[in-house]
């Protein structure tokens, strides 16, 4: 299946379909200098069926975890491109989760003012959200994507066989991104959470996640309204892993936690024994003060305010701003 998305003045594919990355020559530009970024986690072979693909391959491997989405790895990307001499016809390609995503988009954004950018998410949680839309970014003094661009990729490539190798608790955490598109736009979608028929189905996973993206994205490209949807558990989310640098928590994890407070009870009700049947963690231990801080410095804060996303009825939303003292009650319901 092909997804055809139009944010703003970008048009690009999103190519949904097993064995796709194997094929990556048919439906990439490889036949020049590509740059492919993965991480130390990415099995090996993935990265080299690309390279085998590409004329000219460059492969930079950086350690595995959010910690790595920094400013010295932005520039080892940078430093090596010139080193090998890439030019603005050269490309950059991502190979892995998230934060490969966002670092080497933002490398191909930066470098000789943009070049070509193509994206092979290789989790769950980056094939069903964060490798579409744009965001590129790294975090800088603690505070998570603080220094990024909206930089679309020339295609992205979705191979839900490379998933056969991600660990059930990447799945999970992969799921609870998926599970924030369906509470808060489609209750149909959600009922395949509560039917437990995920796990055996997750190309559907993807793809119903993906539509949803699509129309937010297209809709609301930078996140002037609209889009801040997709950030539902994301405030308390962002604060609870800025607070584990060891990585003890998935961003999905927290995301997870963080959506907890922004429902309902009955739609708690409803959420906990999806929870229990995915794994997912529904409270955490942490300083209750120093997540409060992070999420006001979070930036995403305007004058100390923070738009909040909350619901009452699956399938819909309602978006207002919180002062800081709601939002540590919120928090206080899900930190021990
Ligand atoms: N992952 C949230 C967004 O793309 O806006």
């Amino acid at each position: 299946m092909i997804l055809h998305i139009s944010p703003g003045n970008n048009n690009y594919d999103i190519l949904i379909e097993r064995g796709c990355l194997k094929k990556a020559s048919s439906s990439l530009h490889l036949q020049r200098k590509v740059l492919i970024v993965t991480d130390s986690g990415v099995p090996a072979h993935y990265v080299k069926m690309l390279a085998d693909a590409c004329k000219q391959p460059v492969i930079c491997t950086i350690g595995q975890g959010e910690v790595n989405k920094n400013l010295q790895n932005y520039q080892y990307l940078l430093s090596t491109m010139l080193a090998c001499r890439f030019t603005r016809k050269d490309c950059v390609a991502a190979v892995g989760g998230g934060v490969c995503g966002d670092l080497a988009g933002f490398a191909a954004a930066g470098y000789m003012r943009g070049i070509d950018f193509y994206n092979i998410p290789t989790t769950l949680l980056s094939q069903v959200d964060s490798s579409i839309g744009g965001k590129t970014a790294v975090n800088l003094d603690g505070i998570k994507n603080a220094v990024g661009a909206f930089y679309h990729p020339r295609k992205v490539l979705i191979d839900a066989d490379v998933l056969k190798t991600l660990p059930q608790r990447h799945l999970s955490a992969g799921l609870a991104e998926a599970l924030k598109m369906a509470i808060t736009f489609d209750e149909d979608f959600f009922r395949l959470f509560e039917e437990n028929q995920v796990f055996s189905d997750l190309e559907s996973v993807i793809r119903r996640s993906l539509l949803i993206k699509k129309e937010v994205v297209e809709q609301d490209e930078t996140e002037q309204g609209l889009r801040r949807v997709l950030n539902f558990g994301h405030t308390i989310g962002h604060g609870i892993e800025s607070q584990v640098s060891d990585g003890s928590l998935y961003h999905g994890e927290c995301v997870a936690i963080g959506m907890l407070p922004m429902c309902s009870p009955q739609i708690m009700k409803r959420l906990l024994p999806i929870y229990d049947k995915l794994n997912l963690p529904s409270s955490c231990r942490m300083d209750l003060d120093a997540v409060c801080s992070s999420m006001l410095h979070d930036k995403k804060s305007e004058d100390g305010k923070i738009t909040i996303v909350e619901t009452d009825r699956i399938g819909s939303y309602r978006m207002r701003t919180a002062d800081p003292a709601e939002l540590r009650e919120k928090a206080a319901m899900v930190i021990r």
